[in-house]
């Protein structure tokens, strides 16, 4: 659940101190606001931990996602690949675009499988979005070095890894853009809210105008008279976000050790059943630890797995409780008017899916409620395997 475990006193003093003061939007209205912009110092806080030079807070990871491929001058016909399990909000972003979303297989990572992505590069792909799925990197050494030898972008969607690492950069630092996720159940969140992030200022200032109507933000002028040279959207993020949002900041990496001590322990104790094969890690110090995921021998012992963690009132995450929105075996109504797609698109993902459990870890997860997952999970494979 990450940092909503963990809202408080202080979350309630930074939005009341905003509230007080009167000023929710994000720009003007310098004097009543006290010259002090939330969403700002959001924005540089953010920057400062990730690691890039340009942090923009959008109202959502959806948000993020639309707001990076506009940045790109993605459209109509352009092909975008990302991967066949995610969320559909990934796929949405590059619709939303009139651009065509190309699909690659996972691998037992559970992320973007290279190969399948060298595969799929076409004359008309524009960009490459690795998602990192559950909190765990893609393999990005690979994926970059398909992308740099075609010079094609690479989006990294780190919606579901805010925080997460891979070989000592944050996770949404190594493409051209990152994407992250605010929303209720992130490591870090505002309740709805995200993050672009880029190193790149001509990207920057694309993102930040498509997210504001087209916005140039020229601070010699008043809002009104504010110039445009591209159409845009709103997706911006409102002061009470950007405060929530520096609150959690500083709990991030709390966050992040308590989801990793507490995942080690329970990974550990169930390392002993000979059958469970647990998801590759490209980065494992990298991962942010919020998913335990692992592969069972097949569909069938996977299904009756599950069904003994239900009645023994343990809860899975996304697999197998949330297929329907992270498959793109089900999306038969989002992108059936693309002339490739099949439900049986994806046999390896599909595959690999049907056979894998993910269990969710928690930021306070008691010694007791540690014990019983661990319990439900030998006993399970007592009684199934
Ligand atoms: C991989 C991925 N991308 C994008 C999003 C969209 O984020 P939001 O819910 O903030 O719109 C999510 C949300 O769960 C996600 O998991």
């Amino acid at each position: 659940m990450g940092g909503a475990e963990l809202i408080g006193k202080e979350e309630q003093e930074a939005v009341s101190e905003v509230v007080g003061r009167g000023v929710l939007f994000r720009y003007g209205f310098n004097e009543k606001r006290k010259n002090i912009f939330k969403v700002l110092d959001f924005e540089n806080q953010f920057s400062k931990y990730a690691g890039c030079k340009y942090a923009l807070g959008v109202s959502s990871g959806s948000a993020a996602v639309r707001v990076s491929v506009a940045a790109l001058g993605i459209k109509r016909g352009d092909e975008v690949i990302t991967q066949s399990f995610t969320f559909v909000a990934t796929v949405e972003g590059v619709l939303e675009a009139g651009a065509t979303p190309v699909l690659t297989e996972v691998d037992a990572s559970l992320n973007m499988d290279p190969k399948d992505l060298e595969a799929k590069i076409t004359d008309k792909t524009r960009a490459i979005m690795p998602v990192h799925m559950l909190g765990v990197p893609a393999r990005m050494d690979e994926i970059l070095a398909i992308a740099r030898k075609r010079n094609i972008p690479v989006i990294e969607d780190s919606c579901q890894a805010c925080g997460s690492g891979y070989k000592g950069k944050k996770t949404g630092t190594l493409g051209a853009l990152g994407t992250y996720s605010f929303d209720y159940v992130k490591t870090l969140t505002t309740g709805e809210g995200g993050m672009v992030v880029t190193d790149d200022k001509k990207l920057y200032e694309r993102a930040c105008e498509y997210h504001d109507h087209g916005h140039v933000h020229n601070p010699e002028v008043p809002r009104g008279e504010d110039p445009h040279r591209a159409t845009g959207f709103n997706y911006r993020m409102t002061e009470i976000q950007g405060a929530f949002g520096l609150v959690q900041l500083d709990r991030l990496n709390y966050v992040l050790a308590e989801q990793r001590k507490n995942k080690g322990e329970i990974k550990k104790a169930i390392a002993s059943i000979p059958q469970v094969q647990f998801r590759d890690l490209p980065d494992p110090a990298g991962d942010g630890g919020d998913t335990l995921a692992f592969f069972l021998p097949d569909a069938k012992v996977a299904r009756a797995f599950n069904d003994y963690l239900a009645k023994s009132k343990v809860d899975t995450k996304i697999l197998p409780s949330a297929m329907n929105w992270h498959f793109a075996g089900h999306w038969k109504h989002m992108i059936q008017s693309l002339p490739p797609y099949r439900t049986d698109a994806w046999p390896k993902s599909e595959a690999l899916l049907k056979r894998a459990i993910a269990l969710p870890i928690s930021v306070k997860m008691s010694d007791e409620q540690k014990t019983r997952v661990i319990d439900a999970v030998l006993k399970a494979a007592k009684e199934v395997l």
